[in-house]
């Protein structure tokens, strides 16, 4: 794109009130069923804009977001990605797929792998989350990695596993690792090398924390894995096993972490002086924290490493854009431009932005083309509200009611032209498949709504509502045919995952501008916010971007 300032738009002038665009993390369109957080909470605020305001729906799954399929479900990280850029890009599971098919790979890092754990006699470790979700990892990616270390004669490799059941079924812990197994026994087998799981843990109390919400998530992660020193077991089926047994109905996610032991009780893969890591999940946000405590020296602050082993540490692909890290990646990331928070912070427009910790990097470290520094800081303000370190079913409100009202006493402020803020409610708790709780977490996210909509509209402003991704709008798992799925006692077998659903987009402008929907971008997604949030800011959008929803 051009270096220049946005243009002003012939027809709409600037709001005197600010634009405010609030996502609604996790919150589609579904079949307004029993099954249904989002249409069986109530929803006043919600619903009345429906019908009051401009509304439509949009797309957020698969290649409207740069994912490879149809069938691929949205996620935060790229809808985010999306929604600021304004365009698509490819991403992180594609990016992936198409490094693996070319071969591009194998070269660069991996060889500096593979030379020094061949020469130098020493163990490859892969850490990551044992998954065919697409949005952290592949399982894919991890067996070409073990198909390919076992054809350059890597003898000692092993597999430090992290279980999902959030963005795949859950409890399907145990299918993944009996697939892995059976790949480390068959390199086993052909290299007379040894091939195994070494540790592992349920994601949400091992390893994979994000934006530094609760860091002892990542100590128990390197305890299991660096230090060999979680709770010892035999193999990973046989920790799975003994885990539910303790705790019935236990998430995939909530498996507590464990080290495998040989017989005499010491920890068959501890990472040591020499080794190679590679982090193979792609995506970045709940990487970095274990990427910085491989990577970083004696300042680092996250919790007592206890032992720190010097390692070739390398990650799937670039985790952090800023701090460029890891500073090894096997594939190099495609670079987002000129997303719309740099082409308004050219123009001068000021710019809000906020959210509590679970979701901050989504509006700031995404939405900006995963860079986490402001592109002006004297334009721009950054706003986090500390998360509840609980099971979100437990608090399932989290903090709707003080994002509202940080984002209110923004709006009377009078400082700032766009301001955006993200609500996780309806994805970290549908995340939790506890029906109620995401129904709660519909409804304060409702009331927040609220009192936002009441401040746009007395400060003459643009109120948007949209979505990142579909989640508790479909809480129940669904067979082929898309009919539900209930256990053997009749209950449902509730979905963690995220849906392919579209999601809404709503526009109330309080501004008296004619602002309505155009009819001929039927397949909108997205990707065509930004190019409708600058009309609405009063510029004309960059030819360059998806083009505006508005009617002109
Ligand atoms: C998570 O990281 O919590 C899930 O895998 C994806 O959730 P998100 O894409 O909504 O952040
Ligand atoms: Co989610």
């Amino acid at each position: 794109l051009e270096k220049s300032q946005l243009a002003p738009h012939p027809r709409l002038a600037p709001p005197p009130g600010p634009v405010v665009l609030l996502v609604m993390d996790g919150v589609g369109e579904g079949r307004h069923d029993a099954y249904d957080a989002v249409s069986v909470a109530r929803t006043p605020a919600l619903d009345s804009l429906r019908s009051d305001a401009a509304y439509r729906t949009i797309l957020a799954h698969g290649p409207y977001v740069g994912l490879p399929s149809e069938t691929d479900m949205g996620n935060s990280e790229v809808g985010h990605n999306t929604l600021g850029a304004g365009r698509i890009f490819d991403q992180g599971a594609k990016r992936i797929d198409i490094a693996v098919d070319s071969g591009a790979i194998w070269t660069g890092t991996w060889q500096e792998i593979i030379a020094q754990v061949t020469q130098r006699g020493t163990a490859l470790h892969l850490i990551g989350l044992l998954s065919d979700g697409n949005v952290h990892s592949n399982m894919t990616h991890l067996a070409a990695l073990i198909g390919k270390a076992r054809d350059k004669g890597v003898h000692r490799l092993f597999v430090h596993a992290l279980h999902d059941g959030r963005d795949v079924p859950d409890r399907t812990a145990e299918k993944y690792v009996a697939e892995v197994e059976q790949e480390l026994g068959a390199a086993a087998q052909a290299t007379g090398g040894t091939y195994r799981i070494a540790s592992g843990g349920g994601r949400m109390v091992t390893t994979m924390d994000r934006y530094e919400a609760d860091w002892r998530i990542v100590e128990r992660g390197w305890q299991a894995h660096v230090l060999g020193a979680a709770r010892p077991f035999a193999s990973a089926t046989e920790a799975i096993e003994q885990l539910r047994k303790e705790t019935p109905g236990i998430s995939d996610q909530l498996l507590s972490p464990y080290t495998i032991v040989d017989e005499d009780g010491r920890p068959v893969g501890a990472i040591q002086d020499g080794d190679c890591v590679v982090f193979f999940n792609f995506r970045g946000d709940r990487a970095i924290e274990l990427s910085w405590a491989f990577t970083a020296g004696a300042d680092f602050a996250g919790f007592d490493r206890q032992r720190v082993p010097d390692v070739l540490f390398a990650g799937m692909t670039l985790y952090d854009g800023d701090t460029d890290m890891p500073k090894l990646r096997l594939v190099e990331p495609e670079p987002v431009p000129d997303t719309i928070s740099e082409l308004l912070a050219r123009t001068g427009v000021t710019q809000w932005a906020g959210a509590e910790t679970q979701k901050f990097g989504h509006v700031t470290y995404f939405w900006n083309g995963n860079r986490s520094e402001k592109f002006d800081p004297a334009t721009e303000t950054y706003f986090e509200i500390p998360s509840d370190q609980v099971p979100f079913n437990e608090r399932p409100w989290m903090k709707s009611a003080e994002t509202a009202d940080a984002i209110i006493e923004a709006i009377h402020s009078g400082r700032f032209r766009f301001i955006r803020a993200n609500f996780p409610g309806g994805d970290m708790v549908g995340h939790t498949g506890v029906f109620e709780a995401a129904v709660v977490a519909m409804e304060s996210v409702d009331l927040a709504i609220d009192r936002i909509d009441r401040a746009v509209k007395a400060a003459r402003g643009t109120l948007v509502v949209t979505a990142d991704h579909g989640n508790a709008e479909d809480m129940i798992e669904r067979d082929k045919q898309g009919e539900p799925v209930f256990l053997a006692d009749g209950t449902p077998r509730w979905k963690t995952a995220h849906s392919t659903n579209p999601i809404p987009l709503i526009i109330a402008d309080y501004a008296d501008r004619d602002v309505t929907f155009r009819d001929d971008v039927p397949k909108g997604g997205l990707a065509n916010v930004a190019s409708t949030l600058i009309e609405l800011l009063g510029y004309e959008a960059p030819v360059e971007y998806e083009p505006t929803l508005l009617d002109s």
